[in-house]
């Protein structure tokens, strides 16, 4: 599966969601520290990468990663319009994930070409991505919104949904979401400290990454 990932051109919003147990939540503030960020995760086993929308230096460590990094695979995270799915497509981003759901973020995903993990927090917002066809999905804010009890709840009615909780998510509590059936893997950004970017510790960052990949032995 993840030879046949490598060489194909399209990508799916499962897919992204099946290659790891976690998907890595990520925010840079320098961009001299993307590459090497993206090639400690790649290290540990780790190469779906979400980097965030959310500091000025968003976009150039995304275009740097996909530049430097052919590896990994770089996503956008945190889009919440149509000009974020434009800017984070023109970087080089080659999968989008949101905080929610609008009709004109999953068309301007789509019209991009570009797989979309829709957060979600409700049922009504699960019925609205399923109706525009998204039924691989962000649960976000996953441990206020209600945790693994909730996504148990939601099994039934949404059979056919298939999720990645996101926000207070740690290595201590991912097991109790990736045992369920309907999570296919988490995200979160305890892969990638603060503190371990800041000092360049690209070792640790390897660890956490090798760690989280261990979660599904
Ligand atoms: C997100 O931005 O998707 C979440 O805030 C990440 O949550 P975490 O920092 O609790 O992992």
């Amino acid at each position: 599966m993840k030879e046949r990932l490598m060489s194909t051109t399209s990508l799916s919003a499962l897919q992204v969601m099946q290659d790891a147990p976690v998907i890595p939540v990520i925010v840079l503030n320098d961009v001299a520290h993307a590459v090497p960020m993206a090639r400690a995760l790649l290290a540990g086993g780790i190469r779906m990468l979400e980097v965030t929308l959310r500091t000025p230096q968003a976009l150039a460590c995304i275009e740097a990663i996909a530049k430097a990094v052919p590896e990994a695979v770089v996503g956008a995270g945190t889009l919440r319009s149509k000009a974020d799915a434009q800017a984070a497509a023109n970087a080089g981003a080659r999968f989008a994930v949101s905080p929610g759901y609008t009709s004109a973020l999953g068309s301007a995903c789509r019209d991009l070409g570009l797989p979309l993990l829709p957060g979600v927090a409700t049922g009504g917002e699960i019925m609205a991505a399923q109706e525009d066809g998204f039924s691989a999905l962000k649960f976000f804010p996953a441990l206020q919104a209600g945790g693994s009890a909730m996504l148990k709840a939601w099994s039934g009615p949404f059979f056919d949904v298939k999720f990645c909780p996101t926000g207070g998510i740690s290595l201590h509590n991912a097991p109790d979401f990736l045992a369920l059936p309907n999570v296919l893997c988490v995200g979160g950004s305890w892969l990638v400290p603060a503190d371990a970017m800041a000092q360049g510790d690209w070792a640790r960052i390897t660890h956490l990454a090798r760690e989280a990949v261990a979660l599904r032995a």
